[in-house]
């Protein structure tokens, strides 16, 4: 599943198993209109994919990646430590996770100077969400779109407040 367009996000996650939850990324940069790719990078299993991946990512136009991975959670800052291009940490509660908590402190507690940014635990929509944001920052028409998908937001919710002001509770 990737789009037809270059690349401008690399999604990539440890285990094909993770893929129910970063196909949330691809589906929002689908409906953002961001081209990205999507693919399967082992920091344990394939080290030298990973590697490879990551110092070639920056020359074939990607400019961000999104990585995902579960329990000893080492693709996001392994593959941080090897491009200065952003990368967004995806914590995963796979089947090797004790209870996610290993995920998110694998992926967020980085030594400095080497930052990965993760969102919360199966966060690939917002991971989505903040690739394209970093994206539109140099591109008006992502940006535009990204500024729709917000006033969307904000519409759903400003239809929920009469429901919720004009509720009476029983009794
Ligand atoms: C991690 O181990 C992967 O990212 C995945 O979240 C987890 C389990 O992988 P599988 O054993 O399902 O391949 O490296």
């Amino acid at each position: 599943m990737e789009s037809a367009l270059h690349p401008l996000v690399s999604i990539i996650m440890g285990s094909s198993s993770d893929l129910h939850v970063m196909e949330q990324a691809a589906a929002v940069l689908s409906e953002l209109e961001v081209a990205y790719e999507m693919t399967v990078v082992s920091a344990h299993r394939t080290p030298e994919r990973m590697f490879a991946h990551a110092k070639s990512a920056s020359d074939r136009g990607i400019k961000v990646i999104v990585a995902g991975a579960g329990g000893a959670a080492h693709l996001p800052g392994m593959t941080a430590s090897l491009t200065i291009l952003p990368v967004i940490g995806v914590p995963i509660h796979s089947s090797n996770s004790i209870d996610g908590w290993d995920s998110v402190l694998s992926i967020l507690q980085m030594p400095s100077g080497v930052p990965v940014a993760t969102v919360a635990l199966d966060g690939g929509k917002n991971a989505g969400i903040l690739a394209a944001q970093i994206v539109a920052t140099s591109d008006a028409a992502i940006s535009e779109r990204l500024k729709q998908f917000k006033d969307a937001l904000k519409a759903k919710v400003v239809d929920t407040i009469e429901t919720v002001e004009n509720h009476r509770v029983k009794g």
